[in-house]
């Protein structure tokens, strides 16, 4: 395939291969020296009309580290402001003779409907509401270094369901690899659709901290409510919140994890993000290795 736009047109062998290429890539960016040729000549442009700290940092040093052309293209303080629309502002940075575009859109689809209209590959790094398919494949490449095969094993995604693409994508992603999923947050941050796509639900975060191996703690998205929801932070933080006395209290040790950025005190407490259960640095390490891996992989599609 030409593009990486979702987790959801990939089979398990896609997956797969990513994920090993991912493990390659890892071992060379901790070695001394941590540059390999594969991408020379190859030019990419980093396209961000949404904000972001880990994903756009994270495929800038992914594309350094394959030794890749690299431009970073942000919507603010761009001529998006007066008024050039996705397809121009795209079409002007491929006249320049750009290879590849990672982009972030807060519309979802927008890549989908950009792979149709350009010849460069895509590869989405976020698309509004719909899918973030590199962190879930970080996400799975993480869950695998600490508990292998993800065959089996039980895998909470605990928080805001309803405005987050790294939801899905993480559940597409999951399920590929075998794994259970329960999802856990009040009903009311819960799409419509979740009941119909194999996931248990849960609104108890005790019961679901119990019963799972991974806890993938996502935040409220703030930006994406259009309307005041129930429950407000403070509730929120008192049902649906966890500290790190919840975690020492299981019976069992499980694994946090979260793909940034936090709301301290919300959906986690610092106590917690900071704890030895958190693997949430990892996560972010390993990013880079991964987006290494879709990127290379992708190469060989140019
Ligand atoms: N996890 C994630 O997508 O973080 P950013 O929004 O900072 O890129």
């Amino acid at each position: 395939t030409k593009h990486l736009l979702g987790i959801k047109d990939l089979s398990t062998n896609d997956i797969q291969l990513i994920l090993e290429t991912a493990k390659e890539f890892k071992e060379v960016i901790n070695r001394p020296i941590k540059k390999v040729p594969s991408l020379r000549d190859v030019t990419i442009a980093n396209v961000f009309f949404e904000n972001s700290t880990r994903t756009r940092l994270s495929f800038e040093l992914a594309e350094k580290r394959l030794s890749a052309d690299v431009v970073n293209f942000s919507a603010s303080g761009s001529s998006v402001k007066k008024g050039e629309t996705l397809l121009d502002t795209v079409n002007n940075i491929l006249a320049m003779k750009v290879d590849m575009i990672v982009m972030r859109h807060a519309s979802p689809g927008a890549p989908h409907y950009l792979s149709k209209k350009i010849k460069a590959n895509i590869v989405n790094a976020g698309d509004g509401t719909h899918e973030h398919p590199t962190q879930a494949l970080l996400d799975s490449f993480s869950m695998q270094e600490k508990l292998g095969d993800l065959a089996g094993k039980k895998i909470a995604i605990i928080g805001d369901i309803l405005h987050s693409r790294v939801a899905l994508s993480n559940i597409f992603c999951l399920q590929k690899l075998g794994a259970e999923i329960t999802i856990c947050g009040p009903n009311t941050l819960l799409p419509k659709y979740i009941s119909e796509i194999g996931v248990k639900i849960s609104h108890s975060v005790k019961d679901t901290l119990q019963w799972c191996d991974v806890a993938n703690v996502l935040r409220i998205q703030l930006e994406r409510q259009q309307i005041k929801y129930f429950p407000s932070l403070r509730e929120y933080s008192l049902y649906f919140g966890i500290n790190k006395q919840m975690l020492d209290e299981l019976d069992k040790e499980i694994v946090l994890m979260h793909p940034g950025p936090i709301n301290r005190g919300v959906e986690l407490s610092s106590d917690a993000a900071d704890s030895h259960h958190s693997i949430i640095l990892d996560q972010v390490e390993n990013g880079v290795a991964v987006r290494m891996a879709v990127l290379y992989l992708l190469s060989q599609q140019i």
